[in-house]
């Protein structure tokens, strides 16, 4: 019988950290996508609020709302074996101050199954991620470009405020959070806080010296609709493939080709 992997914990990722073996991460809001993911041993699924641009068509991830994060967590904890799934908590339930967020946040884990939550500051946030952590939630604090934040940081610029990020990042670790995402900062800025932290930073943007990676999986095969930012390398074509294809079964479809009598029931 084959037997079954065992789980990615966030005891697994402080592990990791300590033995400087990257962590790979990417985004994933549907059940397929996670399947196909988790097989391929991918060690955390992140349920972004980014699902707000890639799945809902929108500008930004700020109309994104917890019931749609808890119906695409509840997807992608169905399909995942191996790796932990995080949910991010959408604008503005992560800053809702403690009491508010921590009833945000045990709802997504009640209704999800999700084994850890992502929510946006530094901080600011200290006292909120002290609370969820002390209430058994585990917490990933995501620093630098914050894409809730994006009107007021201005836009989708790289964040280059060296004081306030190692001063976002002490504060997250000390509050307990059990690992840090970092987005949209300079690669040396990113690797001395990574250098200077206990617990694991994962990169988007960020540069080669994180202890973990994260992409937005349509933008890593080449499903992304619009523009590729800087930090992303499309490693596959599945957005051509998918047009091939489609034309394919239209042209089958229209002389008559499909179905063939294989295809067909007596
Ligand atoms: O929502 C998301 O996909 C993110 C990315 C920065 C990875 O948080």
């Amino acid at each position: 019988m084959p037997s079954r992997p065992k789980p990615v914990t966030i005891a697994t990722l402080a592990k990791m950290k300590r033995d400087q073996q990257r962590v790979s991460m990417l985004t994933a809001y549907d059940y397929t996508f996670a399947t196909w993911l988790d097989q391929a041993g991918v060690d955390v699924l992140l349920v972004g609020d980014s699902l707000g641009m890639v799945v809902q068509g929108n500008k930004t991830t700020l109309p994104v709302t917890l019931r749609d994060m808890i119906y695409h967590g509840r997807a992608v904890v169905r399909a995942a074996k191996r790796a932990l799934v995080m949910l991010d908590l959408p604008f503005p339930h992560g800053q809702l101050g403690v009491h508010k967020t921590l009833q945000a946040a045990a709802r997504v884990m009640k209704l999800t199954g999700c084994q850890a939550v992502k929510l946006e500051g530094g901080a600011e946030q200290a006292e909120t991620i002290a609370a969820l952590v002390s209430a058994g939630i585990p917490v990933m604090a995501h620093v630098g470009l914050r894409p809730q934040s994006v009107h007021a940081l201005g836009g989708y610029r790289v964040q280059r405020d060296a004081e306030r990020l190692r001063r976002d990042a002490m504060a997250a670790q000390t509050a307990g959070a059990f690992g840090l995402l970092i987005e949209c900062v300079p690669s040396q800025l990113a690797g001395e806080l990574t250098a200077e932290l206990d617990i694991p930073t994962i990169g988007i943007g960020a540069g080669p010296n994180c202890d973990g990676q994260v992409l937005v999986t349509q933008d890593l095969l080449g499903l992304t609709i619009g523009h590729v930012p800087k930090f992303v390398r499309p490693m596959a074509n599945l957005g051509e493939q998918i047009t091939q294809v489609t034309e394919q079964f239209n042209t089958s479809v229209r002389d008559g080709s499909f179905p063939s009598e294989q295809e067909s029931f007596e």
